[in-house]
C-alpha cells in the first residue's frame, strides 16, 4: 500500500480530531515530508484535508470520497473491497469476478454506471451522485434453502441500513424496490450463476443502487416524476462510506439470522399491504391486473386477492407491482 493510501486510513480512523504531522509521522514510522507529501496527493485527488496551526491535520467532516479507508473505518472486518469511478456495471464487473473465484464477500463500487442493470432486463439509470454496488455472496457461506429468502434478506438489510440516515424511514415495495413517501431511492437485483450439471448455485450478486444526492436534471424526464434521492429525506450530510459500511455489516460476516428473523424484517418494512395495485407479468408486461396485496408468506410470494375475490400467491420472477 502506498504512503497516501496509509495516511489516508489514519485520517479516516481519526476523523473526529486534528493530529499534527508530526505524531502521524511517528505513528507512521514515515518523514514529515512523506506526511507532508501524502497529504499534498490526497489533496490533489480531492480530499478536502483540513490544517490548523498548532494542532494539525483532519479530514474533513465534508469529506464524501469512496474508499476502502473510508468504508473500513466504520467496520470491524476487512472485506475485499473494489473502488471504481465507473463502470458498465458493478453486478457485471462482480459476476465476472465470481466466475474467476472472487470469494464470498468481495464489495465492487462505482461512482457511476454507464450501463446500469435493473429488473428483467431494464436499465437502472446510473449517474454520478448516487452509490451503486455489488457483493458476491457464496451459498456455502450464506446457505438459505430458497433463492428468494436471500432477495428478502437483501431487502431487508438494505431497508433497515438506509433507515439511519434518513426521515422519514425507507419501506419496500415488493420485491426489493426501496421507496420513501412514494418515491424509489434504490433498486435491488440479485443474480446468480449455477453449475449446469448440478444446477448448484456457485455464486449470488447482489447489486445495490441507491440515488444519494444526484443531480434530478441526470435523470430522463419521464423517471424524475418517481424518483427520489436520499438527501431530500435529511437535513444531514450522508457519508457514502457510512452508508456503504451500514449495508455491508447487515449482509456479510458473522451470524446469518434465522428463516423467521429475515421474513419478519423484511415483512416489517413492506410498504401496500392492505392497499389496491396493478399487478403485470413479465418482461413485457404481457399481463396486468388490479388487487388487493394482502401479506406475503414465508417464501416471499406476495398474497393477494384479486377482483374477483380469488387469492393468488405471486412470484417476483413472474411478477411487478404498481403502486395506483
Ligand atoms: C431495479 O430497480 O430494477 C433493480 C436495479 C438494481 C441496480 C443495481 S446498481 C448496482 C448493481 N449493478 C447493476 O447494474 N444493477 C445493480
Amino acid at each position: 500500500m502506498s504512503s497516501k493510501d496509509i495516511v489516508l486510513g489514519f485520517l479516516e480512523q481519526n476523523k473526529d480530531r486534528y493530529i499534527s504531522g508530526q505524531d502521524m509521522a511517528d505513528t507512521l514510522g514515515y518523514s514529515r515530508n512523506a506526511v507532508w507529501k501524502a497529504i499534498t496527493d490526497l489533496r490533489s485527488k480531492g480530499y478536502e484535508i483540513d490544517a490548523v496551526k498548532n494542532r494539525g491535520y483532519r479530514l474533513s467532516p465534508k469529506s464524501d470520497i469512496l474508499s476502502v479507508q473510508g468504508i473500513s473505518s466504520f467496520l470491524d472486518f476487512e472485506p475485499q473491497i473494489h473502488i471504481y469511478d465507473s463502470l458498465a456495471s458493478t453486478n457485471r464487473t462482480a459476476l465476472e469476478m465470481a466466475i474467476d473465484g472472487a470469494g464470498h464477500g468481495t464489495v465492487v463500487i462505482a461512482g457511476e454506471q454507464t450501463m446500469g442493470r435493473g429488473r428483467f432486463g431494464r436499465d437502472f439509470i446510473s449517474p454520478p451522485g448516487g452509490l451503486y454496488m455489488s457483493l458476491i455472496l457464496r451459498p456455502d457461506e450464506i446457505s438459505f434453502e430458497q433463492p428468494e429468502l436471500v432477495t428478502a434478506f437483501i431487502g431487508g438489510a438494505v431497508c433497515d441500513a438506509v433507515s439511519l440516515f434518513t426521515a422519514p424511514a425507507p419501506g419496500i415495495k415488493w420485491v426489493n424496490d426501496i421507496y420513501i413517501e412514494d418515491k424509489k431511492v434504490c433498486g435491488i437485483l440479485t443474480e446468480s450463476g449455477a453449475e449446469y450439471e448440478t444446477g448448484q448455485i456457485s455464486y449470488i450478486v447482489a447489486g445495490i443502487g441507491i440515488n444519494i444526492d444526484t443531480d434530478m436534471a441526470l435523470f430522463p424526464e419521464e423517471y424524475r416524476e418517481h424518483i427520489g434521492r436520499l438527501s431530500d429525506f435529511t437535513d444531514e450530510k450522508i457519508s457514502r462510506n457510512n452508508l456503504c459500511a451500514e449495508i455491508i455489516k447487515r449482509i456479510l460476516p458473522g451470524t446469518l439470522p434465522s428463516k423467521k428473523e429475515v421474513i419478519d424484517l423484511y415483512r416489517s418494512k413492506l410498504l401496500y399491504i392492505g392497499k389496491e395495485i396493478r399487478v403485470t407479468k413479465g418482461r413485457d408486461k404481457s399481463e396486468c391486473f388490479e388487487a388487493r396485496a394482502t401479506d406475503i408468506d414465508d417464501e416471499c410470494h406476495l398474497i393477494v386477492r384479486g377482483s374477483d375475490g380469488m387469492m393468488q400467491k405471486l412470484s417476483y420472477r413472474e411478477h411487478s407491482i404498481v403502486i395506483k
